[in-house]
């Protein structure tokens, strides 16, 4: 499909929850999108929303959104189990989509909406936020005007008390929360590093059944090294560290950036203004997503179905040796 660059791309949007809402307030600053339809479980929050947005469009289903609204495509916004079942539900409509992540709670799940993806000839961008961060990319640009990235330092401690404490998930979700959300930082070794080419990982379980402590060793092509850790019942948080020639950018928090010298300077770098001004990487996700629809091609740093696989796959390896403490 080819839209006509004079109008706005139409989008429908499943699911009426917290991420909806940052979709359609990052939307405001990103003019080539229109959110024109919403459809949800629960009708009176879609209503909400529409309301304060101004959406035309309220619907009981994906299908009524695509007969009513006409969109031009989907944005799948719906909670972590749902993910994989709507994917493939609207994947029979035809249109581009824009999935958020977790697309499935295994890499199994993933494996089976990444392979009709691929049968269907469906674009698609799944919504790895992260990898469109402006301080990543500025962070980076300075790491590698002084010469070649030499290691990716990640690390991913999830606060597991916290995602229990809000009541907000179900068990499946929390049992497989390596895949529906430690993904956003597993994430970012293959963002920076590239495709690992080698992987050894140790894996130890307190409470979670998949595991909660985390060691692995990594090598990229082009022998960048990186390292993962976690520690989900530990205080801590996520954090990324880039180390160059004579230069250490480091991410931490995410949205942060500080960079130190050989020669003992340091420099703070901030983040562009649609990062300061909403979700942090939401606008470029969506300008990105615009192009895909419009051209059918989906550009880097962006994820399809079966990059986010690619990533889900790592978080496999990463749990694959997990054993109890004893
Ligand atoms: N990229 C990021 O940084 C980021 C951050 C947070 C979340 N996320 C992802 O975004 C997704 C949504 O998260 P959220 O925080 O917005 O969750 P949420 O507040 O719980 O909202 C989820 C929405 O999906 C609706 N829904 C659930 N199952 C559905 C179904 N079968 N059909 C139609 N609608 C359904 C819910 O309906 P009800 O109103 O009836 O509950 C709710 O409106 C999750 O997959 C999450 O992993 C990504």
């Amino acid at each position: 499909m080819t839209i006509d660059t004079s109008r706005p791309v139409k989008v429908g949007l499943i699911g009426a929850g917290l991420i909806a809402r940052q979709h359609l307030t990052a939307m405001s600053r990103v003019p080539g999108l229109e959110a024109v339809g919403i459809a949800s479980r629960t009708r009176a929050k879609a209503e909400a929303l529409a309301a304060e947005f101004g959406l035309l469009h309220v619907c009981d289903s994906p299908g009524e959104l695509v007969r009513q609204a006409a969109p031009d495509a989907l944005m799948v916004l719906v909670s972590p189990q749902a993910m994989a079942p709507l994917a493939l539900e609207c994947l029979d409509f035809g249109l581009p989509l824009f999935l958020e992540k977790p697309v499935g709670l295994s890499v199994e799940e993933a494996e089976s909406v990444a392979g009709a993806a691929a049968e269907k000839n469906v674009p698609n961008m799944v919504g790895f936020n992260r990898r469109h961060y402006s301080i990543f990319q500025k962070g980076l640009a300075k790491v590698l005007e002084r010469g070649r990235l030499l290691s990716v330092i990640v690390e991913g401690s999830e606060r597991m008390h916290v995602a229990r404490a809000t009541g907000r998930f179900t068990d499946e979700v929390l049992r497989a929360w390596v895949f529906a959300n430690a993904t956003h930082t597993i994430d970012l070794l293959r963002h920076f590093g590239g495709e690992p080419e080698e992987v050894c990982a140790f894996a130890t379980s307190l409470h979670e059944p998949l595991g909660d402590q985390f060691v692995a060793a990594l090598r990229f092509p082009g022998g960048v090294l990186g390292s993962f850790t976690g520690n989900w019942h530990s205080p801590g948080g996520w954090g990324v560290v880039l180390k160059g020639e004579g230069v250490t950018a480091e991410f931490r928090p995410l949205e942060t950036c500080r960079l130190t010298y050989a020669d003992g300077t340091s420099e703070t770098l901030e983040p562009d203004a649609d990062d300061a001004a909403v979700k942090p990487g939401f606008c470029g996700q969506q300008r990105a997503f615009v192009d895909m629809v419009r051209t059918g091609a989906l550009a880097a740093p962006s994820l399809d179905l079966g990059g986010a696989l690619l990533t889900m796959r790592l978080a496999g390896r990463l749990i694959a040796p997990v054993r109890p403490l004893s």
